[in-house]
């Protein structure tokens, strides 16, 4: 069977993750794409950190390059991070002809409509689920179920860690500060858990999603954005002897043919959908205005469910290098402003 040659930029949580994914299902990716995969390069910072982490037929290096330039990688997958770096090294693979799967959101929300005109001029996929709500098919739900509806509002919780740290707060009293470090020691916050905990994280999802729900292109200084780092457990129980829980909520939503789109504590009736989203999960709630209200529910963050997702990208992509149909990328950056976004 054909071999589909795959590099890799990071070995952390993600990445190792996939690595696992790839090994454990190999005979099944085979035969529902009719290719071998193989991780043959993945690049990682800390070489001497990853000495011990040996797995048969790849190398690990420090030299990005080596992957990004090794004329027999078809596919690059980046789940190493960061804004800048990530972003050359993603558009020095998609000018080399080379697939490109993502979990980057800090870059998508960001970089994204740049990074889907340069795939498409090169006639290169590029795909990234897990950059939202980690295990949730989100992205290819809307881009398809949602293709012939037109979308009014998008609400959720779409951050793992901070879910995972009210939940802690709530049902274990739990402080925040050591909420956060379980967070962190489950591998579901940031690198640097600023973001998650400040409602960045969460603000670049809803930036990726409202694109894909409106196809409008929002920045960040158009989302209001609140995080949950001043709320200590004095606020959680005045808020559950009132009837309500604590919860992240990112919104989306159409006013008066304006866009507005904020992430925000919110006090959630007890027996509203979001008050149920447990620990890491997450929760999208998509309202149609043919379909009426749907909710897509799952894991948002942590190794396997993000892996996953990474996963039925690498698959997609393969499918369409099988078919000789590359040059695709979700299509959620559509050319047209479908709405304004609130003056501010
Ligand atoms: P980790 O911090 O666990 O791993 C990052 C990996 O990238 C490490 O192996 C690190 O190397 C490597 N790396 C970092 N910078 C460089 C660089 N400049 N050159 C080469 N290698 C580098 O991160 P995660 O796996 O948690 O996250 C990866 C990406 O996936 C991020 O974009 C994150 O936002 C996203 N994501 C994460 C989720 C999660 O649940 N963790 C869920 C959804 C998306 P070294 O090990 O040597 O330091
Ligand atoms: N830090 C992110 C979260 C990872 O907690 O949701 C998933 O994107």
């Amino acid at each position: 069977m054909e071999e589909i040659k795959i590099g890799m930029l990071g070995l952390g949580t993600v990445g190792s993750g996939v690595v696992r994914i790839m090994n454990d299902h190999q005979e099944k990716i085979s035969q529902i794409t009719g290719r071998r995969l193989k991780i043959i390069k993945t690049a990682v910072r800390h070489l001497d950190a990853h000495s011990a982490q040996e797995v048969p037929g790849m190398q690990i290096t420090d030299d990005v390059h080596a992957v990004l330039h090794d004329p027999e990688i078809q596919i690059v997958v980046e789940v190493m991070g960061t804004i800048d770096q990530a972003k050359a090294y993603i558009i020095d693979a998609l000018k080399h002809g080379k697939h490109v799967v993502t979990a980057n959101k800090d870059l998508i929300a960001q970089y994204g409509s740049e990074l889907v005109q340069i795939a498409q001029e090169n006639k290169v996929d590029l795909f990234y689920e897990a950059s939202v709500a980690g295990g949730i098919p989100i992205l290819r739900t809307i881009v398809n179920s949602f293709a012939a509806d037109q979308v009014e509002d998008v609400k959720g919780i779409v951050n793992g860690t901070t879910n995972y740290i009210l939940t802690q707060m709530v049902a274990k009293g739990v402080s925040y500060a050591d909420a956060l470090k379980s967070a962190q020691a489950l591998g579901f916050a940031e690198s640097d858990p600023t973001n998650d905990v400040k409602g960045i994280d969460a603000a670049y999802k809803m930036i990726i999603l409202t694109q894909f729900a409106y196809g409008t292109n929002v920045k960040m200084s158009d989302v209001t954005v609140e995080g949950i780092d001043e709320i200590d457990l004095a606020d959680i129980n005045q808020a559950k002897s009132m009837g309500y829980t604590m919860k992240l909520v990112g919104e989306s939503q159409e006013i008066a043919g304006k866009l507005a789109v904020s992430v925000e504590p919110m006090l959630v009736p007890k027996d509203h959908p979001l008050a149920t989203i447990q620990n890491e999960n997450n929760a999208v709630l998509v309202k149609g205005a043919a379909v009426g209200t749907t909710m897509f529910y799952g894991p948002g963050a942590g190794e396997m469910p993000t892996a996953n997702s990474v996963l039925s990208d690498i698959i997609a992509v393969t499918k369409n290098i099988v078919l000789g149909t590359t040059g695709n990328t979700f299509n959620g950056y559509r050319q047209k402003a479908a709405l304004a976004t609130p003056d501010m």
